[in-house]
């Protein structure tokens, strides 16, 4: 079988027959070839650390620890892992590399994303199929490469440093950008689109739920105030608003006034919140039982959304007292992690976007009934 990387981040050719795998755990010690070094040692250009744009080196997040939580259902016969957000490729070469029986299917909504994944696990071409789309399409994308479960899935969300860096892509509110923020900009709605048509009431609502903004009224019509004469299409101007628009007392205060609106309109722009809910269950449901689901959260709206899940899988749904809980009423999941794991200070004084960063992870331990 060979899963020849596309030419075009599209799928392109049905595959059958993969799935399933066994549980066999395939130990770190039996490779004589770290990949791990290759991918961690970033600290000088001319290493292996990949960039992610000419100025930011690109080190995947907790990668040690995402490798050890999928190394058993990794290195069977037959394993298919998903990375539902293969953004540009760190953890899917590191997996491919440790794991040469792996093979994975890798889904991005950014197609310079997918391309650039394409370029840096050419050394895999065959064991690796790059789908662009939107992850809460898990389903289909499993059922067009003929694959029915899996073993496991990871979850790397938010944006990669190459979209930050990008000022084409406009999620900087510190530089002055055109105001997209669209994660796959051939499709949707920018934010440029968001700032200048939604009613006052609706990008207040927006700025309250996905920013957490305090002053979410004071900013909308301040917002609608300023687009009546003059549409606002920069970050620069959208910061300078809000900073205006916000108490002089919390200007001094907690970074930049802006960060929390520019977090809403990306969240809205990409239905962050949407899509996740949508597809945590989907990627549950393709689990194999033993398989293992590992998410990466950056927000705290996002990683409620992904403890709520977690939770959920992992309760009993029966009535408390039953003498005998029925096998439906069992839980699907098993927590592997106790509350969320964050970054180590080491890890964080490398790579600053692992600061926020919190690991959830769960076990499929059985069908639903
Ligand atoms: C933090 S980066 C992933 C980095 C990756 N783990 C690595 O090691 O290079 C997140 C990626 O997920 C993609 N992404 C975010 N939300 C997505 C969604 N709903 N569907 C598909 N891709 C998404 C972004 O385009 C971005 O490239």
């Amino acid at each position: 079988m060979s899963w020849p990387l596309p030419t075009t981040p599209e799928i392109t050719s049905p595959v059958s027959g993969v799935g399933g795998g066994d549980q066999a755990t395939h130990h770190h010690s039996s490779h004589p070839h770290d990949p791990r070094k290759d991918v961690m040692s970033t600290g000088s250009p001319g290493q292996h650390a990949e960039r992610g744009s000419d100025s930011q080196p690109h080190v995947p997040v907790l990668l040690d620890r995402v490798l050890e939580l999928l190394e058993p259902v990794a290195g069977g016969a037959g394993a298919v892992l998903v990375d539902a957000t293969v953004g540009l490729g760190g953890h899917t070469e590191a997996l491919l590399s440790r794991h040469p029986e792996l093979q994975m299917i890798a889904i991005d909504r950014d197609p310079a994303a997918l391309a650039h994944s394409e370029r840096r696990l050419a050394a895999h071409r065959d064991r690796v199929r790059l789908v662009h789309g939107v992850y809460d399409t898990l389903p289909q994308v499993l059922s067009a490469a003929g694959v029915e479960r899996v073993d496991g899935v990871l979850f790397d969300l938010g944006v990669s440093s190459m979209q930050l860096d990008d000022d084409e892509r406009g999620f900087a509110y510190s530089r002055d950008t055109a105001l997209d923020m669209r994660m796959d900009p051939t499709r949707g709605r920018s934010a440029a689109d968001v700032v200048n048509d939604y009613s006052a009431a609706d990008l207040a609502r927006v700025l309250r739920e996905y920013g957490e903004e305090r002053f979410a009224r004071r900013i909308a019509d301040a917002i609608v105030r300023e687009r009546r004469s003059t549409p606002v299409t920069s970050s620069a101007r959208l910061a300078e608003l809000v900073r205006q628009a916000v108490p002089a007392a919390t200007r001094r205060t907690g970074g930049n006034p802006a960060k929390r609106t520019f977090q809403a309109l990306r969240i809205e722009v990409n239905d962050e919140l949407g899509v996740l809910e949508r597809a945590l269950p989907a990627a549950v449901t393709a689990l194999r039982v033993g398989g293992r689901l590992v998410v990466l959260a950056y927000q705290s709206l996002e990683d409620r959304i992904v403890k709520r899940t977690f939770a959920a899988g992992a309760a009993v749904t029966a009535p408390a007292g039953l003498p005998v809980v029925p096998e439906h009423a069992q839980p699907q999941l098993r927590l592997l992690t106790r509350g969320a794991e964050q970054a180590s200070e080491a890890e964080i004084a490398a790579n600053p976007r692992a600061a926020s960063v919190r690991l959830r992870a769960a076990e499929r331990i059985r069908d639903a009934a």
